[in-house]
């Protein structure tokens, strides 16, 4: 029997905290592929319905989402991220406005989810999940955190979108494939594609879906 010579790794987990708070220490947050100086898609999409009491921001990372929607008056905003360092960001940016900001350093595929929200998000973060362990553990995790007829906005890359970002691996999605594995506890309601330009102007081919939880 040979030893392992390094520590097995939580089969759900992804790329360690480590890793992103390397990215965002790096690069900063204004130099990294996926920013973008009005968060457009993302803000439009939770704001579909009308405007929300609570919206979970799930893998934020330092994204000025949180202050689009406390602008428009969404009641309470939860950022969850595994770097602290991208949390930290925001937390500061947003200082005068820390009683309608929560922020939980996690893994969206570990944490223990006890409050549930009116509107969960995700802009390129369920494209990292590669197994189908890892993308069911995420939808339940969701499906648990979203209340009854709340929804789920996740942008994911599109079928034609890059292959990896930050250096790891990532699966594209189309707009039925979202709906099919959410299906167990969503169901589809709207879909569009968006091209995302990165700070150095590569063009990033998203697939938008807005699944609602029954
Ligand atoms: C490509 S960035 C997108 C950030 C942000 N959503 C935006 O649009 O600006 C992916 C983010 O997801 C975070 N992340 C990756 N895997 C995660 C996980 N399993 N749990 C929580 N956050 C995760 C990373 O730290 C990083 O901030």
């Amino acid at each position: 029997m040979s030893t392992p010579t390094t520590q097995p790794r939580d089969p759900r987990g992804t790329a360690p905290a480590t890793h992103w708070d390397g990215v965002y220490a790096e690069r900063g947050p204004r130099d990294v592929s996926w920013y973008e100086e009005n968060p457009e898609v993302s803000t439009r999409l939770v704001l579909r319905d009308g405007v929300p009491a609570s919206v979970i921001d799930v893998g934020a990372g330092a994204s000025t989402l949180p202050d689009s929607l406390l602008d428009a008056g969404v009641g309470h905003v939860t950022i969850l991220d595994l770097s602290l360092r991208a949390l930290s960001l925001t937390a500061a940016r947003l200082d005068e406005r820390s009683t309608a900001l929560t922020t939980i350093a996690a893994d969206v595929l570990t944490y223990g989810f006890e409050d549930v929200y009116d509107v969960w998000h995700d802009r390129a973060v369920f494209h990292f999940l590669t197994s189908a362990e890892q993308q069911g553990a995420y939808v339940a995790a969701a499906a648990g955190a979203v209340r009854s007829g709340g929804t789920l906005v996740l942008g994911a890359f599109a079928p034609d979108g890059p292959e990896s970002c930050s250096g790891l691996p990532v699966v594209r999605w189309s707009a039925e494939g979202l709906a099919e594995a959410f299906g167990s506890d969503f169901t589809l309601e709207h879909t569009e594609r968006a091209e995302h330009h990165t700070p150095w102007d590569a063009v990033q081919p998203f697939t938008w879906v807005v699944l609602r939880r029954r």
